[in-house]
């Protein structure tokens, strides 16, 4: 992009996003900043990219058909995946064809999207160190596999997020249950799954890495780490600076720079990876802002959705960290549709506290409604900060 214009005029730079939720519409405030025409696209009606796009569509992103005629007819000229679940093979087409460019890479949505592309070219590819893998395609090899491997073992749907169909398992007996529970969660039907040995990790961190240009040639910027605690495959808080081993962190930067390398493109990636003294795994990766960085909206000169604006524009970032801080996350609480918040005056009250209420339409038991950030003097107090901060917001049904 060598030039910007004019958002509804001819000389518009045109941003589709695919996916419209709380990480898009972040990234969807900074493009609008930088004069950009966003036009949002989600499986729902008023997702919270929408909310704050110049145009939107509800359609079955899954459906190859649909999706390539919303790109046709709106011509962007980026595309932006915010989630996994596209009909990604359009992407590659739309591509080749040279009628947009796929943030980061067409190829890198498809690679990304099967836990079994990722891992192959990390692992196999490219020799970074990983869990023990093998993948499944019924209950009996799924047995075989946690057998050869050694229990406990995570199994997870190859084409699956957020934790959905995944379980760990300590007795092989429990092979059949986890194929089952993983058939119910994958975003296929007759899922494969991935069964990875358990590492026995200090921490995990997320690595958010940018590949942008600067001065006419690519560079590649790490924002310091991120550590995260997840349940039920969920993230529900995060930090950062996540303190490390320099040698740690030399290898995660090391890991990072080559995963990030060989899916290409431009953009920010979240690099999530397990830590233990100076010893790093590579995890998996995402090929956008990460949800555990929502603490860069407190920490960084330049969030993460700032960084992606910029990057995938083209434009020079700047990774620097100010503060240190931390998030948590707001849950729904229960299933309603058009809740209401109360508390948010007593949680804003909490010092350095800031909150994004991200208005989705609906709310579900586990659904991720809001966050709280906060910044501290260390991770410690940030952490207990952004937690009190979120413990005070109510979610009702009206
Ligand atoms: N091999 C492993 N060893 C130890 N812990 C693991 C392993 N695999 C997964 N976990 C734990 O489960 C969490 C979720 O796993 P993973 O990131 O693979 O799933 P996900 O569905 O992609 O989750 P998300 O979409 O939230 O990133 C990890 O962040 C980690 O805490
Ligand atoms: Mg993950």
């Amino acid at each position: 992009m060598t030039r910007l214009g004019t958002p509804l005029s001819n000389t518009a730079v045109r941003v589709m996003l695919l996916g419209a939720g709380e990480l898009g519409k972040e990234v969807a405030i900074e493009l609008q900043r930088l004069g950009a025409e966003v036009i949002a696209v989600d499986r729902y009606a008023n997702a919270p990219a929408m909310q704050v796009a110049h145009r939107s569509h509800v359609i079955p992103m899954t459906d190859p058909h649909v999706l390539n005629g919303v790109i046709l007819a709106e011509a962007p000229h980026l595309i932006v995946p915010e989630i996994e679940a596209i009909a990604t093979e359009v992407l590659a087409e739309i591509e080749a064809a040279g009628l947009a460019t796929v943030i980061p890479t067409a190829r890198a949505t498809q690679l990304t999207m099967n836990r079994e592309g990722i891992r192959r070219l990390a692992a196999e590819e490219l020799g970074l160190p990983t869990s023990r893998y093998a993948f499944a395609g019924s209950a009996d090899e799924l047995r075989e596999a946690a057998h050869r491997i050694g229990l406990p073992v995570f199994v997870k749907p190859v084409m699956s997020s957020s934790g959905k169909g995944q379980s760990m398992i300590d007795a092989l007996e429990d092979a059949g249950n986890a194929w089952a529970y993983a058939q119910s969660g994958g975003r296929v039907d007759a899922a494969r799954v991935i069964v990875e040995g358990r590492i026995d990790f200090d921490f995990e961190i997320t690595l958010l890495t940018v590949r942008s240009m600067r001065d006419g040639a690519l560079a590649t910027d790490f924002c310091d780490p991120i550590g995260h605690r997840q349940v039920k495959g969920d993230y529900v808080e995060s930090w950062q600076p996540q303190a490390m081993s320099d040698a740690a962190l030399t290898s995660a930067q090391d890991i990072a720079g080559k995963v990030t390398e060989a899916l290409g493109g431009l953009g920010v990636f979240g690099v999530e990876l397990f830590v233990k003294g100076d010893e790093v795994w590579f995890s998996e990766v995402s090929p956008r802002p990460h949800d555990t960085g929502l603490v860069t909206l407190a920490t960084q000169v330049q969030s993460e959705f700032a960084l992606h604006a910029r990057a995938i524009l083209g434009l020079p970032v700047d990774v620097t960290r100010r503060d240190t801080g931390a998030s948590a996350v707001i849950y729904g609480g229960m299933d309603a549709v058009g809740v209401a918040y109360e508390g948010v005056a007593e949680a804003l009250s909490v010092p350095t506290a800031d909150l994004r209420l991200f208005g989705k339409p609906e709310a579900f038991e586990r659904r991720r409604m809001g966050v709280a950030t906060a910044r501290g003097d260390t991770t410690d107090q940030a952490r207990e900060r952004a937690r009190e901060a979120a413990s005070r917001v109510k979610v009702f049904a009206v």
